[in-house]
């Protein structure tokens, strides 16, 4: 069983690897966020969903051609393009709009509106100066004698007028037919109106909700950045170390060679110096006795009875010792100069160096120590930052606004939509007054 410690170790040192493989393996001037878990995936739940803005559509009927001719008529009628200008500035300042502008954009209506006035004054006043003349005897036909024929043209006439009478009426009931239809389609949508209103005043009211949720998921980047932060320092080190490990220990072996080279080296010298010392002192020694012996050979060669000795005198003479040993260089120097060499052997030193060097990832966790510390700091004013921001936004303000808005626009509803109902009373009552006129007119033909 390992120990808990080590297995830590181990896996740290796993994460670190795997961190600083990324880091290495990445493409260049890519950003990739890499997602460690489901924990740090960004999760905006939706709150209120349950509450819907019910979309009402219109269901396809029979009244569809009629809508469609209804479009095309206005068409007809209203040519100018939606006159957009003219709208903003009637929203922002109702004043500012001259009656001109709107008569010339409603130009077709107004046309219509008035020959229907002119129709609606016009016919009644003509059946009344009718009606007049008749009723003085000075128009209109005149009593004839009974004929054959006349009474032919009064039947002629009476189909006639009862058939327009008929086609009035008919078209008064499919006038209020219509009318009935267009309403029970109607229906629904004013029905909604309150509810719509209201719903849309519930998400207004939700929205402040929604924005502190966006607020308190800037946690999981938070939390994100905090845990990279934890491992960073170490991956930095890690991957200081792996760049640089290679060619250090390259480094590290060749001056430990360069170091044994010169550990010899030293050696050498040490026993060449010596050994020239040694030299030295020993032909110094050697010295005297050579003289003394030369001194004696040529006393002796020197001699008249010698026969012969003249040709090894000059020999004698020029006798010396050949090796002089002062000649050879001196390595003093050299050695004082390395005599500054610290005396513990180098592969000590180097152990300790390359030691040094394989606790970088350690020693980047303590430098970089404060570092971290900061911007764990930072990342904690980044959180009331981004909290003062949302609270700054000025969302009530329009809210309220909004709700206040929607809270007028349901009041004001409330009493138009009694007010259609009363209409509604008021169209039965035409309806019906119509249909009983066009049933008054026929019978009374
Ligand atoms: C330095 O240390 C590493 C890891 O402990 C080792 O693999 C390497 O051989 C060492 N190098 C020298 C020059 O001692």
């Amino acid at each position: 069983r390992s120990p808990p410690g080590s297995l830590l170790a181990a896996e740290a040192m796993r994460a670190a690897g795997l961190l600083l493989a990324w880091a290495l393996l990445r493409p260049a001037g890519t950003q990739q966020c890499h997602l460690a878990g489901p924990g740090s995936v960004l999760r905006f739940t939706d709150t209120h969903t349950e509450i819907r803005v019910p979309a009402l559509h219109r269901v396809a009927s029979s009244l569809d051609p009629l809508y469609g001719l209804v479009r095309r008529c206005l068409d007809l009628i209203q040519q100018n393009p939606l006159p957009t200008e003219l709208l903003r500035a009637a929203l922002n300042d109702p004043g500012s709009v001259r009656t001109s502008q709107v008569v010339q954009y409603e130009l077709g209506y107004v046309a219509c509106a008035m020959v229907a006035l002119l129709f609606t004054v016009a016919m009644p006043v003509a059946g009344m100066c009718f009606c007049y003349c008749r009723s003085r005897q000075r128009c209109g036909g005149r009593l004839r004698a009974h004929r054959r024929s006349l009474g032919c043209r009064r039947h002629c006439l009476l189909v006639c007028l009862s058939l327009t009478s008929l086609v009035i009426l008919t078209s008064v009931i499919c006038a209020f037919v219509t009318s009935q239809r267009v309403k029970g389609q109607m229906e629904p949508g004013l029905g909604a109106v309150p509810t719509t209103l209201r719903t849309l005043r519930q998400h207004i009211a939700n929205v402040p909700q929604g924005v502190q949720m966006v607020v308190d998921q800037f946690e999981v980047p938070r939390q994100q950045i905090i845990s990279d932060l934890g491992g960073l320092s170490r991956s930095v080190g890690f991957s200081i170390h792996a760049q640089l490990k290679a060619m250090t220990y390259a480094a590290l072996v060749d001056l430990q060679d360069r170091a044994g080279d010169l550990q010899t080296s030293l050696h050498h010298l040490q026993i060449l110096d010596k050994t020239a010392r040694a030299l030295a002192s020993a032909r110094a020694e050697l010295e005297p006795a050579l003289r003394e012996r030369r001194r004696r050979v040529v006393a002796l060669l020197d001699d008249p009875r010698c026969t012969s000795c003249a040709s090894v005198l000059g020999r004698a003479q020029s006798l010396e010792l050949g090796a002089d040993y002062s000649k050879v260089p001196s390595v003093e120097k050299v050695l004082k100069a390395l005599a500054g060499l610290p005396r513990s052997d180098f592969a000590e030193m180097i152990r300790q160096g390359n030691g040094t060097f394989n606790s970088i990832p350690e020693l980047a966790v303590e430098r970089m120590a404060q570092v971290i510390q900061d911007l764990r700091d930072e990342m904690a004013r980044m959180t009331e930052k981004v909290q003062s921001i949302a609270n700054s936004f000025p969302l009530p303000d329009y809210t309220r606004a909004v709700s206040e808005a929607l809270v007028k626009a349901e009041d004001r509803s409330q009493p138009y939509l009694r007010e259609v109902e009363r209409f509604e009373q008021y169209r039965w009552i035409a309806g019906t007054v119509l249909c009983s006129i066009i049933l008054l007119i026929l019978a009374c033909n």
